[in-house]
């Protein structure tokens, strides 16, 4: 079992602490409370996406930066297309942090649709649903979804990340 809390980031600019890649696992004990209090750690700590963008300048590479009840958030840069997928079990949530991207996806008829997604925007692809993010210009997102989600859902190519960054 990985430690529920550990020491601040050493690379928060603004001297923040961060998880520090450590993963919280169940209900933390009342020693690992009391020791992260002691030690100022990750409790209660703010996440900056602006500060956290900047740590990474790949495209189609999620990084996690927090989970709750079972999900993650995660950060991502799309460029360009993506592959088309479909995810069987998870419903994604897709915001844009900056830019903008186009989500495709084809509807009930297997016709193809597509809808931007601007910045402060936001959208849901439900389970089973074929899609792709396309992005003419780069495009930073948040991504909110199970912690079981593979990027590229039913399909292996490329793209496929299996074992996601925490930073
Ligand atoms: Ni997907």
């Amino acid at each position: 079992m990985k430690a529920w809390c550990r020491k601040p980031d050493p690379g928060s600019p603004d001297g923040q602490p961060g998880w520090g890649g450590a993963v919280r696992e169940g209900k933390p004990s009342k020693q690992a409370l009391a020791d992260a209090r002691a030690s100022d750690t990750c409790l209660m700590n703010k996440i900056n996406l602006a500060q956290k963008l900047s740590l990474f300048d790949d495209h189609w590479n999620p990084r996690i930066i927090t989970e709750l009840n079972g999900q993650y958030l995660k950060l991502v840069k799309f460029k360009g297309p993506f592959t088309w997928h479909h995810h069987d079990n998870e419903d994604e949530l897709f915001m844009v942090v900056k830019g903008r991207f186009r989500m495709e996806y084809r509807d009930d008829s297997g016709r193809e649709q597509s809808i931007w997604i601007e910045q402060g925007e936001m959208i849901t692809v439900p389970r089973g649903v074929e899609h792709r993010p396309v992005a003419d210009e780069e495009a930073q997102v948040l991504l909110f979804e199970p912690a079981s989600t593979l990027n590229t859902g039913n399909v292996e190519n490329e793209f496929t990340k299996k074992k996601l960054a925490e930073i």
